[in-house]
């Protein structure tokens, strides 16, 4: 089995969490970090164990030796890290949202193609096992129908306009940090909305703290999705079908609950992936790497793209900005 070395640019949360999940994997070489500050990519590497580590994300690119870059950096850096860890000859997965607009998804996805390298969108959700066993009961046809949808992710962030989820110079907002999610469940299971209402509500910085929407579909089906900062909803995704309902959750232990109501019956299953659950997008990658592919069949970029599109759909209707990012 090929190992690959790894590459991680950004040193914060999720790349902590990432790491955690990523050294799982016996095929994942944890070969480099790079921070905007050399302590801090020391700092990482020693703790996490990393061969190297560089005081710019210029130099870590620039090392012959990685192979794939994680992009962990705020959602309004993603376009130009990707595009620099491409031009560098670098394979790439990109943390969600893939970037602040479709325009620029696609141009991330157009440097892919251009230079015959692997980009797959941070979106880890489909990987997990709650979701796989979802998809399985689904296809087979116990639950009839699908008629409709409905997510939400919602926690308390308590407003501070210097952190990144308030900060629109960092892409700021519950929609593409949290409300992704939603709308990436309804978009894989009932395809591209015809139409789309939305509404937010904003914090003093403009970032949405909450928004909520609704989608219509060209077969006559709809299905709402919920973000907030601003109250604890929680984690769920509702899938209402002809014969009964399935519930994805989350609490707020790693648990993910599949619970499958069917008249007279309701079975709650847990599922508890080892780690943070982020070591199934990576092994995905390695896969498609070992098979010579440039995307992955779970999470395409033309999946990316919609979804894009289906935000910036969002963001019209409820008058979310990005100063001079807005397509
Ligand atoms: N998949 C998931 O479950 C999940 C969960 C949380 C977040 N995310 C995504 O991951 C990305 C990062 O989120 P996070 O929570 O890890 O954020 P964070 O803790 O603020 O970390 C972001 C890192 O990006 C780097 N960075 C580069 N330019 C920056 C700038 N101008 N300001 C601040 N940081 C900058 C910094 O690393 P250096 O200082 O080392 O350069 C920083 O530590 C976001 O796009 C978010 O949507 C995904």
């Amino acid at each position: 089995m090929k190992a690959y070395n790894w590459g991680i640019l950004g040193t914060g949360n999720i790349a902590h969490k990432f790491v955690r999940s990523l050294i799982l994997l016996d095929n994942a070489n944890l070969y480099a970090v790079g921070s905007r500050d050399a302590g801090r990519a020391e700092q990482f590497a020693g703790e996490l164990g990393f061969r190297k580590h560089f005081g710019s994300y210029e130099e870590m690119l620039a090392d012959p030796g990685v192979e794939v870059v994680y992009i962990s950096s705020p959602h309004s850096f993603h376009l130009e890290h990707t595009l620099m860890a491409l031009r560098n000859g670098k394979h790439v997965i990109c943390e969600k949202p893939m970037s602040l607009n479709a325009g620029e998804v696609s141009r991330m996805i157009d440097e892919a193609r251009r230079s015959g390298l692997f980009l797959m969108e941070a979106l880890w959700p489909p990987f997990q096992p709650s979701y796989l066993k979802a998809e399985e009961i689904l296809k087979s046809g116990k639950m009839g129908k699908l008629l409709h949808m409905r997510g939400r992710f919602a926690f308390v962030s308590p407003y501070d306009p210097e952190l990144r989820t308030y900060n629109l110079a960092l892409g700021g907002g519950s929609l593409l940090d949290i409300g992704i999610y939603p709308v990436m469940d309804i978009l894989r299971y009932m395809g591209e909305p015809e139409s789309v209402s939305a509404v937010s509500l904003f914090a003093p910085t403009g970032a949405d703290e909450s928004t909520a929407m609704i989608f219509r579909f060209s077969d006559g089906r709809m299905a709402e999705a919920y973000s907030s900062f601003a109250n604890m909803a929680g984690i769920a995704t509702e899938f209402n079908c002809e014969n009964g309902n399935l519930i994805l959750t989350r609490g707020r232990d790693r648990n993910q609950h599949l619970i499958i109501e069917l008249p007279g019956d309701t079975d709650n299953r847990i599922f508890t992936p080892p780690a943070q659950g982020y070591q199934y997008e990576a092994a995905e990658v390695m896969s498609c790497l070992d098979r010579g592919l440039t995307e992955s069949a779970v999470v395409p970029l033309s999946f990316s793209l919609t979804l894009a599109r289906t935000l910036d759909d969002v963001r019209r209707k409820a008058g979310i900005r990005y100063p001079g990012r807005d397509r």
